[in-house]
């Protein structure tokens, strides 16, 4: 894909369903007695991993049009062996969410993934099933995919998490949904919560206090209907678009907002862009809300410590906007980039810097002096569908071409989106 200058970016528009609620909404149908309804599904390619990986377990999932899902669950002892290894194909939650629900079964399954999956720490959830009474194995005996999940009755435990990590936490909760006893996580910071709210939607134990998540053994999950809302993740690009492309006002309907996801908003407030929040209808106790984003003056920033995690996903097109703001923007404590779907600090460097940016990597985030302009440079998204599209959004912003190679990656989370790009540009 080749991007040149616009100005000028309008109109109104939703982005697709989260991505993250969309996983989750799958596999709780999956395993719930009776009949999951989802609305506003993500029919991105991770999700399509997840709802493969039930199929083969013998789930009946009903695509109702892209967006609407009907899930026939099975109950929490329904899943049948599959006859053939899982695949999960780029997606890190179908991965790690799926190995706790696995390790609570009484069958072995083989889990493995695309390139960039088998690349990916497993051993952060390896350890804490393994402590559960599950066994896991990595194939390569590198700590990666593919793994081998022996499932056996699982004991239930206290963990305490090194990273905050919404995928450990979540396979740990889910695993404890199969323990003899109650099941606790701490985490180091609180990671998003959609685990949390919607197992307890489905009538599972869980309680939370600060950084600890507790779930109690389960004897069923009910069937439910999940309205997802808009991906805050995928608004991020708009966002960002809206704030440094000149001349621009967009209006990006019904996003999740939920206090765990919305570090992206801060940033912006703090950054002193121009953008309203006005609350909309709540949906499965997860906030919504519709967001009005004008051109502004930004300022740099210090990204830091608790507010890490509730942005995490939106930091490659948060680099992008330091790049137009005045002054240096610092991101620190955010070690979990490198091991996303690329290594994300090295790639947004060599890319940004390709570019004309004054950016600098550090052990755990990067350091950017903003008023640098930018130039269009060839651009590796190495298959990385937040890179793809956060340099989407500085080539709109920059001197000449720039290219994006590997473009078509960004249908893991936003099919639509060069098609809405279009649409308000
Ligand atoms: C996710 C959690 C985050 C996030 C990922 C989705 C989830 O990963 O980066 O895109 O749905 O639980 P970590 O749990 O590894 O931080």
């Amino acid at each position: 894909m080749i991007f040149t200058r616009k100005k000028n970016l309008k109109g109104e528009l939703t982005v697709p369903g989260d991505k993250s609620i969309s996983h989750r909404a799958v596999m709780f149908g999956a395993l719930a007695e009776g009949l999951t309804e989802v609305e506003g599904f993500l029919p991105g390619a991770d999700c399509l991993s997840t709802i493969d990986c039930f199929r083969r377990m013998g789930i009946l999932v009903e695509e109702q049009g892209k967006e609407r899902l009907l899930i026939h669950g099975r109950g929490l002892h329904g899943l049948k062996k599959p006859q053939d290894i899982l695949d999960a194909g780029n997606s890190g939650t179908t991965t790690r969410l799926i190995s706790g629900i696995l390790s609570g079964q009484d069958f072995e399954t083989t889990l493995t993934g695309d390139a960039s999956i088998q690349k990916r720490p497993m051993g952060r959830i390896m350890e804490p099933l393994t402590l559960m009474g599950a066994s896991i194995e990595s194939l390569k005996g590198n700590g990666c995919a593919p793994l081998r999940i022996q499932g056996r009755p699982l004991h239930g435990i206290h963990y305490t998490t090194k990273v905050a990590s919404a995928q450990v936490k979540s396979a740990i909760l889910l695993a404890g949904l199969y323990g003899d006893g109650p099941t606790s996580v701490t985490e180091p910071a609180l990671s998003r919560n959609h685990t949390e709210l919607m197992l307890r939607s489905f009538g599972a134990s869980v309680e939370t206090d600060g950084t600890t998540a507790s779930i109690k053994p389960q004897p069923r999950l009910t069937g439910q209907k999940v309205c997802v809302p808009g991906d805050i993740s995928s608004a991020a690009y708009f966002l960002a678009a809206g704030c440094i492309t000149p001349g621009s006002e967009l209006l990006i309907q019904n996003v999740g907002v939920n206090p765990t996801r919305d570090g992206i908003l801060r940033v912006l407030k703090r950054m002193g862009a121009d953008v309203a929040v006005f609350p909309a209808d709540n949906s499965d106790g997860e906030p919504v809300a519709d967001l009005l984003v004008k051109t502004s003056r930004l300022q740099g920033c210090i990204l830091e410590g608790d507010l890490i995690p509730a942005l995490i996903d939106e930091i490659p097109v948060i680099a992008v906007m330091a790049c137009f703001a005045e002054g240096r923007t610092v991101i620190r404590n955010a070690a979990e980039l490198k091991v996303k779907e690329s290594n994300r600090i090295d790639v947004m460097v060599k890319n940004l810097s390709a570019m004309g940016a004054h950016i600098t990597a550090t052990e755990d985030g990067m350091i950017i002096e903003g008023g640098y302009p930018l130039h269009g440079a060839v651009i590796d998204s190495r298959l990385d569908h937040r890179i793809a599209m956060s340099f989407a959004i500085a080539g709109l912003n920059a001197d000449g071409e720039t290219k994006i190679l590997g473009a078509e990656c960004v249908n893991i989370s936003y099919p639509g989106f060069y098609r809405d790009l279009d649409v308000i540009g």
